[in-house]
């Protein structure tokens, strides 16, 4: 049987890996800026994170959501604890696209509106809701399209009046710092402007934090910057550095009740014993700083290629933008210089999303692998 050929793959077998280090199956050793798409948020295999999952395993892996978890209780108290969100609640599921589809699905049971804004741009995942507030029609099947939307341009908070002013709109979603579209984001007078407004029309706010949460932006959530509080926030990628889990977290303005959400696999011991370990690990090596140490250092040290002409996103969380397509450059990065980065649908620009422990040195061995790539492409002299 062959595999379903929906990904256009690199000819690399990563074989094992360690902190930003990936090695192949013929042991050569690869720099990781890209953490498996955002997703390396302690590092790869962190020895605290290998042994929580290890001694859960031996425990108990999986049991139904039917019975008590208290992994998912001691996983709720840190969240609280890190996030800094003590009177919300959490529902556990299983990726990014599950989280922004239950979102959807709570703003939509209180308010009982169905019409959603949406940002050009925006990634939001696959499935039914999820993509159909995602901007990218080639995704959106026949089956995906009856969602009633509106895609309005980031930054334009008059767009969003008017139109929460003409329609029964439910809820509003956006990213915390756009990924998938190129690292574009809304300024602090929108994310402010748009809190306002939808507390005002009853439209509920979720912040799709699925890739800028988790530390990443420098702030446990990428929102934070901007001192907003949605009504929901979505988060999935780093939260099990790599392990799948996804999660919601839910103002205190929703009533759970039995039976509105739910889920086999979400929040299972071996889920929320590695989500629990990677909290620990973000607060015990006070990841936060790192990211904004590192954040700092690497903008430094890039903003001296000349080729580089404008530099987006926050944290580790960057977009490095030329004036070409850079697919061959990473192509280069990979191949020659074995250094991991990722794309957009910006083409134009380098995705950059290292494990969120990089050392300065890694972004020094990084600058050189780019400047040879540039180099060697003779895009430099
Ligand atoms: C901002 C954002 N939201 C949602 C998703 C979907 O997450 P998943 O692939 O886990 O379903 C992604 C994935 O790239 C994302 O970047």
């Amino acid at each position: 049987m062959s595999l379903f050929n929906v990904y256009p793959i690199y000819n690399i077998k990563p074989f094992k890996a360690l902190g930003a280090t990936v090695w192949d199956e013929n042991g050569q050793e690869y720099l990781d800026f890209y953490g498996g798409h955002g997703v390396i948020s302690v590092g790869h295999s962190h020895p605290k994170y290998v042994e929580a999952i290890q001694n859960q395993i031996e425990k108990i892996g999986f049991y139904s959501n039917s019975i008590q978890n208290p992994l998912q209780e001691a996983f709720a108290k840190k969240l609280t604890e890190v996030s800094g969100y003590p009177d919300y609640s959490v529902f556990l599921c299983n990726s990014g696209a599950e989280a922004n589809e239950n979102a959807l699905k709570l703003a939509s049971f209180h308010n009982k509106k169905s019409k959603v804004i949406t940002f050009e741009k925006s990634f939001h995942g696959r499935t039914s809701a999820s993509v159909a507030v995602t901007d990218n029609p080639s995704i959106i099947a026949p089956i995906n399209a009856n969602h009633d939307v509106i895609f309005l341009p980031l930054n334009e908070i008059d767009l969003v009046k008017k139109a929460i002013s003409e329609n029964e709109i439910t809820a509003v979603i956006i990213e915390g710092i756009q990924g998938v579209g190129g690292l574009d984001e809304g300024t602090t007078a929108f994310f402010q402007e748009l809190e306002t407004i939808c507390n005002e029309n009853n439209v509920i706010l979720i912040l799709d934090e699925i890739q800028s949460g988790y530390g990443r932006s420098g702030k446990f959530f990428a929102h934070q910057h901007h001192t907003i509080k949605p009504d929901i926030i979505t988060m999935a990628k780093g939260m099990g550095n790599g392990f799948p889990i996804g999660g919601l977290l839910i103002s205190d303005k929703f009533k759970a009740s039995y039976g509105l959400l739910g889920t086999t696999f979400g929040g299972n011991h071996l889920a929320s014993a590695s989500a629990l370990s990677v909290l620990e690990i973000i607060e015990n090596e006070n990841i936060l700083e790192n990211v904004k140490q590192q954040s700092a250092y690497f903008i430094q040290a890039v903003s001296e290629i000349p080729e580089i002409k404008k530099i987006k996103g926050k944290g580790l969380m960057l977009g490095l933008e030329f004036d070409f397509d850079v697919t061959e450059l990473r192509k280069n990065l990979i191949y020659e210089q074995h250094i991991f980065t990722g794309n957009a649908s910006q083409k134009n620009l380098l995705r950059i999303l290292p494990p969120l422990a990089i050392t300065s040195s890694q972004i020094d061995q990084f600058t050189v692998g780019l400047k040879n790539a540039l180099h060697s492409l003779k895009i430099t002299l």
